[in-house]
């Protein structure tokens, strides 16, 4: 016997006919869209979509997607969506490629080509066809970080190239994690800028409330009837509510029912539930934290913190230093003297958390750099919550 119902509902790849608390956004995209529909070829909008992770990006437009093309085909227009992950993708180039292969041509010669080509081909593959895309380009920052600014200027231009009179084609939604969007847009010039600025739609952190309310649907579609009593949904509600990530309340969920299972329970109680929260960031065993010394987690808490938003993959112990005597006010501890502080740094290099390098070039001088293993987010989220807890 399970708890689940129908486990495959809460996969990443699967995505619900509702998002509860995304309405106005979805409304926000339809009025972005709707004239590609109702004047096709002569307008072909971008429309950014940013937030944290977890807020639903993803799911959010491939939701508008799939209904975005169905509308069109009753309009009968030959629109197809078109979802590419660039993060996997891995290159501008690949997304194009993949784009055409996957969509339209299985055989498309693959070499001699540009990128900038590649994009001119796509066209002309729709101009032959009278087709119109609507591009999904999910984790473009991961394309940003490679290749700049140049993906996305070439897009914003592709219907530039073409005589005034050739129908416009490509409607894209771009896809931004937060907080990289800010960095993103210091690389583009004023006029990419401004034909993006002014579409942007950016989604909020969800609240506990929120969070509650789409656990509850999902958990409808996945568990069996009553399988998951409202105790256990505001706890994993409440243990998400501080990322406001719509993702790490799900696998919570998941991971708990199949600890109940494995217990041969019929219910998901809260017990389970914090014993899935160790389990629930794959990047980072919780029990290895358990194990540090109080000044240790403090300077840990300060590495993360030194490095979260920050886009050094790593901190000068200088830096860290400071920080950490910071991060012990904070938690009304008297900071350790540096040669104490060195030590601490090799015992946590020893446990795999961080790892320590010295600079080269490009840093006055030689100074130690730390760097973390697991993510820094998570790690801050986690330590956080020990460090308070000790207090209370
Ligand atoms: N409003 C919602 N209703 C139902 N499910 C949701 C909602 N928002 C998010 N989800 C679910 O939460 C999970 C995370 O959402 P999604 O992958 O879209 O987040 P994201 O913003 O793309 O995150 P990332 O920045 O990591 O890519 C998915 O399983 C998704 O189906
Ligand atoms: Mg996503």
């Amino acid at each position: 016997v399970s708890v689940f119902k129908d486990e495959s509902k809460l996969s990443l790849d699967y995505v619900p006919p509702r998002l509860p608390h995304r309405d106005q956004e979805l409304k926000s995209l339809a009025s972005h869209f709707r004239s590609v529909i109702e004047n096709p070829g002569n307008v072909a909008p971008k429309v950014i979509i940013t937030g944290n992770i977890g807020t639903g990006k993803t799911v959010l437009s491939k939701r508008f997607g799939e209904d975005f093309q169905k509308y069109a085909k009753k309009k009968n227009l030959n629109l197809k969506y078109i979802y590419a992950n660039c993060r996997e993708s891995g290159s501008f180039f690949n997304v194009i490629k993949n784009i055409i292969i996957q969509n339209y041509e299985p055989t498309l010669p693959q070499r001699g080509y540009s990128s900038k080509e590649l994009l001119n081909n796509f066209m002309r593959i729709l101009d032959k066809k009278n087709s119109y895309a609507l591009l999904v380009l999910d984790e473009l920052e991961a394309l940003v970080k490679k290749e700049g600014s140049d993906p996305i200027f070439s897009l914003t231009r592709i219907h530039e190239t073409r005589p005034p009179n050739a129908p416009q084609r490509i409607s894209i939604i771009f896809i931004f994690r937060e907080p990289e969007r800010e960095r993103i847009f210091k690389l583009l010039d004023k006029s990419t800028l401004s034909t993006l600025g002014h579409s942007i739609i950016n989604l909020e952190k969800y609240t506990s409330k929120q969070l509650e309310e789409i656990l509850d649907y999902r958990i409808q579609e996945a568990f069996k009837e009553n399988a998951v009593p409202m105790e256990t949904i505001k706890l994993i509600a409440d243990l998400s509510a501080p990322f406001g990530d719509a993702r790490f309340a799900i696998e919570l969920c998941w991971i708990a029912g199949k600890i109940a299972d494995s217990q041969y329970e019929p219910k998901v109680l809260p017990e389970h539930v914090r014993k899935a929260q160790m389990r629930a960031h794959p990047s980072l065993r919780i029990e290895d934290l358990r194990f540090l010394s109080l000044h240790e987690k403090l300077l840990l808490l300060a590495i993360s913190r030194q490095l979260r938003g920050c886009e050094d993959a790593y901190a000068s112990i200088g830096d860290v230093e400071e920080t950490y005597r910071v991060v012990s006010e904070e938690f009304n501890e008297k900071p350790r003297a540096h040669t104490q502080i060195w030590k601490y740094i090799q015992s946590l290099s020893a446990t795999g958390l961080i790892s320590t390098k010295v600079s080269g070039k490009g840093y006055r001088g030689k100074t130690t750099l730390i760097g973390l293993y697991v993510s820094s987010e998570n790690l801050e989220a986690e330590l956080s919550r020990m460090l308070r807890m000790r207090k209370k």
